[in-house]
């Protein structure tokens, strides 16, 4: 759990036993501050002499040093923290948007003292007590707890006065959900969870859920959306982590009536972008805002760092800024994952083409391990090494080394791989960005293909019947396909597939008016999401220096498809000839050539579309529009 909770009042009040236990309660690490004094201090007070504010710098400098490192796990800290000054010196340096939280106990001087007496194996000397009394400025911004009560009764109270009031409310805890609640919990956002009933098959969700991680300890679990409403700060965060379409509609529809102006509703769902923009239109109209938050990286990312695209009016994006930045993926530098990527629904429309980009990247991945295991003849380990090695050059990327992984997996005896049906299924991104690139006219080859690929693929008895029904004997073909040309192969149809999908975010973005900063997307796509690699990486510069000329003119992406296009052909035809199917490297392959061909045979369409439809034609040689009486 993340979030520092500094427990402060005079030497004596109890702030070290009351620290330890809700350290416990929480889960989370207990420091005591004395233990950071230099010894100079520690000296000091043993003899009785007051520390000044000189003495304490230092101490306060190590503490805040401390605090920083704490805060992303988060520690319960006794420090006594006397001045407003104090308390703002231990918050110095902490990252932005991390939640300190001060707990200030308090008791009666004649109380500390009679407890102080009882004292012993302790370096402060009571005669401190009136200085630390003298010196105490009571905070304005602090839990205001009552050291006179027992321990129980000031934990249990301290938990309470916690839950009273949530930074964040989510809805729906299926397994996203679930992971991203204890992403935030753990970066110390106090939270109000729901999920809704179901008899017999969701109850008491939240709660469960709650009991189950000490990191959700101060979050709250409802299934009563009026009472979660309740109880959130205003204006109200909503996080919406429920099935995108319908569904997300419903909440929506049941959430209303409970909201007020300004509140903010954030969809992390993968939820169509032009949805997000009817959603903003409709909600826009009783001052409540809506966000489209493209989240990318599975669960584990959900739970240890996603890659976050918001989306949606720029005034709004400052009230849930900290609370997106805290949980995302950090960069190189250690900056979040996460920009505000545009207005309307941008945010859900890079994150579908996020997913476009990642069917492909998948697809080619697959092909050529197809080509390495049933043309090749390679073994499992022998490809996983291959994938390996790529993973330790250029080629590296999360995609790359989890399909190693997986083709080292065993089940007993049998590769898991070897044990999964061949029918990719698919909840529709892949099919939804390649409509809007039709839309937008962009071409969309390698995704296209992607998508195409899995609609076969689950046409699965159909497959063994044509295979039955064709009998094709055994290819013969004396092949000279190598590894190193497959590999380039992939490292040129990469490349075309990632400036495919970039490409079309960037007519998006004219079309639209989105104005996305493209270098900031790849930069916010190098970690925590599902297609970061090394070249993510290199795309940063690359479209910080010319982000309008298409991405494959870069020298860089000119210098590479250079080197690569013999082997490229020479594994596309080489496949060919092995009736391999490799439908994703051959649309990159066919589009690059379309790409590098200034003078195309397209001018025999046109041509066809005026004879027939009389719909004009440009020429070469003069402006306007022209018809041809073809016969
Ligand atoms: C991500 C993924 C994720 C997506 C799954 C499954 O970025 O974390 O893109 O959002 O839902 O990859 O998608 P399909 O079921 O369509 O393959």
């Amino acid at each position: 759990m993340g979030g520092v909770y500094i427990l402060m009042g005079v030497s004596g009040v109890g702030k070290t036993s009351v620290g330890k236990e809700l350290a416990v309660t929480l889960g989370l690490p207990f420091f005591d501050a004395d233990d950071f004094h230099p010894q100079r201090n520690k000296e000091k007070m043993a003899a009785g002499i007051p520390l000044n504010d000189t003495d304490r710098w230092p101490w306060l400098d190590t503490l805040a040093q401390h605090v920083k490192d704490w805060s992303d796990s988060g520690a319960v800290l006794a420090c006594s923290a006397l001045k407003e000054v104090y308390r703002e010196r231990l918050c110095a340096v902490r990252p932005a948007g991390t939640n300190v939280t001060f707990v200030y106990l308090q008791a009666t001087f004649d109380l500390i003292r009679a407890r102080l007496s009882n004292r012993k194996d302790h370096f402060f000397n009571p005669t401190l007590l009136q200085s630390q009394f003298d010196t105490l400025e009571p905070p304005k911004n602090a839990l205001q707890v009552d050291g006179h009560q027992s321990q129980q009764q000031i934990i249990d109270y301290i938990l309470l006065e916690l839950k009273s009031t949530s930074q964040l409310g989510l809805i729906g805890l299926g397994v996203m959900g679930k992971s991203l609640a204890r992403n935030f919990a753990g970066k110390g956002i106090q939270l109000s969870l729901y999920n809704r009933r179901v008899s017999g098959k969701e109850e008491d969700v939240a709660t469960r859920f709650i009991t189950e991680y000490p990191v959700l300890s101060i979050a709250q679990g409802f299934e009563d959306l009026a009472a979660f409403v309740q109880s959130l700060e205003r204006p109200r965060s909503i996080f919406l982590m429920v099935h995108a379409g319908a569904a997300t509609d419903i909440v929506i529809s049941a959430l209303h009536p409970h909201l007020d102006v300004g509140d903010v509703l954030m969809d992390g769902g993968n939820a169509h972008y032009q949805d997000t923009e009817r959603r903003i239109g409709e909600l826009s109209k009783r001052g409540i805002h809506f966000m489209g938050v493209g989240v990318s990286g599975g669960e584990e990312g959900a739970l240890y760092g996603p890659s976050i695209m918001p989306g949606g009016a720029f005034e709004i994006y400052d009230q849930v800024q900290p609370l997106l930045e805290i949980i995302a993926a950090k960069d190189a530098h250690g900056k979040p994952c996460c920009a505000h990527i545009g207005i309307g629904g941008a945010g859900h429309f890079v994150k579908m083409i996020h997913n476009g980009i990642e069917y492909a990247e998948m697809q080619l991945i697959t092909e050529v391990y197809g080509l390495m295991r049933f043309y090749l003849g390679m073994e499992l380990p022998a490809i996983a090494n291959q994938f390996d090695t790529w993973n330790a050059g250029p080629l590296q990327s999360y995609l790359l080394e989890i399909s190693a992984k997986i083709l080292r997996k065993k089940d007993g005896d049998h590769s898991v791989i070897d044990l999964i049906l061949d029918k990719a299924q698919q909840k529709g991104t892949g099919g939804w960005s390649t409509t809007a690139a039709l839309t937008l006219g962009q071409p969309f080859d390698t995704i296209a293909s992607a998508v195409m690929v899995r609609n076969l693929s689950a046409q699965k008895m159909t497959r063994i019947e044509a295979q039955i029904a064709y009998a094709f004997p055994t290819n013969t073909y004396d092949y000279t396909l190598g590894l190193e040309d497959i590999k380039q192969a992939y490292s040129a149809a990469r490349m075309i597939n990632h400036a495919i999908g970039i490409e079309t975010i960037k007519a998006a973005s004219i079309t639209y008016g989105w104005n996305i900063n493209l270098s900031e997307l790849a930069r916010v796509w190098t970690n925590g999401c599902i297609i970061r690699s090394q070249l993510m990486e290199a795309f940063i510069d690359w479209l910080k220096v010319d982000a309008t000329s298409h991405i494959l003119l870069h020298v860089d992406a000119v210098q590479l498809l250079s080197d690569t296009n013999d082997a490229f052909a020479k594994t596309i035809s080489e496949s060919a000839l092995l009736k391999a199917a490799i439908p994703t490297l051959s649309a990159a392959f066919n589009y690059f050539n379309g790409f590098v061909t200034g003078d195309s045979a397209t001018h025999l369409i046109q041509a066809q579309r005026d004879f027939f439809g009389a719909h004009t034609y440009e020429r070469k040689d003069k402006e306007g529009n022209f018809h041809t009486q073809w016969e």
